[in-house]
């Protein structure tokens, strides 16, 4: 009797056990799922927002290597910097102004929807990865093939809009202009791209760059149309020969302006003398006629 009892018992309390571990189990997976969830959405945010600009170990990009830069600098000082980027450098910090020199000049834009916890969260993000042999964000692999003639053509055609892009982001020219463009230019939203690839610091950091474009204006505009590999290297190539024919001459489309300008003045004079005639003697012939009237009464 006593023997059937304890197995019974036995049975009994390693089916309690097994319950208690599935839901120990259970309850493991779904506290680490918020976190698992949470440092892919950080890694997705980091993709978005930095990785046109800064690698994790792949070298420097329009940004420096993010790599270690923990070590660069305390977690308060970066956060603040991540935050507002242009207030750290105006502050006069000698360290901003380092980095800000070592970039050319190019200033980390505002970077959308940042708060003090999101930047804490990408810094713990980045001391992961750069404790990694290899990080997810070591750098996006790029052709490096020389660019043909071909290329700055379907550069051409696609920065006009002539050539659409595939994924129906809008035509450059809608906001930018190149030199040699056309006489009168592209839109004036946006930069001069001429010696963009220069500014930002080559083929490789501009094809990055345009990966996504971080930018306030363009990044709602191409994020869910991005450009891809395809495009961007016609663009570049296109950006590169630009450059090279327009050397150090910044008078042709000056000039073009002001002829322009001259011209569009004398048919504008002219315009307003026969409008004016019109006008003094449409004005001046009821008057008369009206003194006439005034005059026979
Ligand atoms: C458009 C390019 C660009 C984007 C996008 C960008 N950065 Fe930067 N970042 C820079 C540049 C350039 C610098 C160097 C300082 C300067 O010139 O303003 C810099 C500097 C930094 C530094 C200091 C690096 C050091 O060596 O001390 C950190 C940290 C940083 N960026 C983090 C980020 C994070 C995080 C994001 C995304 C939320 C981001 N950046 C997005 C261009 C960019
Ligand atoms: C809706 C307007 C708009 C369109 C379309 C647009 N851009 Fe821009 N772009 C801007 C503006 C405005 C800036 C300046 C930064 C800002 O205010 O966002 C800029 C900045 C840039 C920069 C950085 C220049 C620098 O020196 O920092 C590059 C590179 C660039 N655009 C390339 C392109 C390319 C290539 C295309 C076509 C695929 C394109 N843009 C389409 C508005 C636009």
């Amino acid at each position: 009797m006593i023997g059937i009892e304890n197995k019974f018992n036995k049975s009994t309390q390693v089916k309690r056990y097994r319950d208690i571990k599935f839901l120990v189990g259970a309850l493991m997976v779904l506290g680490a799922f918020p976190l698992v969830a949470s440092a892919q959405e950080t890694a997705a945010y980091f993709k978005q927002n930095c990785y046109s600009c800064h690698t994790i170990g792949g070298g420097r990009l329009v940004g420096p290597d993010l790599k270690d830069v923990s070590n660069r600098k305390d977690r308060d000082w970066l956060v603040r910097f991540i935050l507002n980027p242009q207030a750290m450098i105006d502050r006069g910090d000698p360290y901003a102004k380092q980095i800000l020199e070592e970039a050319r000049g190019v200033v980390m834009p505002p970077v959308a929807g940042l708060s003090r916890d999101r930047a804490d969260q990408i810094l713990d993000f980045i001391e992961v990865e750069s404790a990694l042999e290899k990080s997810q964000f070591e750098g996006m692999k790029f052709s490096d093939r020389p660019f043909t003639p071909a290329d700055v053509a379907l550069g051409h055609a696609l920065f006009t809009g002539r050539e659409k892009f595939k994924k129906g982001g809008p035509p450059c020219i809608s906001c930018h202009t190149v030199r040699g463009l056309t006489l009168l230019g592209g839109g004036r939203l946006g930069v001069d791209l001429t010696k963009v690839s220069e500014r930002i610091g080559g083929r490789k950091p501009l094809s990055a760059w345009l990966v996504s474009p971080a930018t306030v204006t363009m990044q709602p505009v191409f994020r869910n149309n991005p450009l891809d590999a395809e495009e961007i290297l016609p663009l570049v190539a296109y950006f590169e020969d630009a450059a090279k024919q327009s050397g150090d001459d910044d008078s042709v489309a000056p000039l073009a302006f002001f002829l322009m300008g001259l011209a569009g003045m004398v048919l504008v004079l002219g315009l307003f003398d026969v409008i004016w005639k019109n006008r003094f003697r449409g004005v001046r012939r009821p008057l008369v006629a009206g003194g006439e009237m005034r005059t026979s009464i």
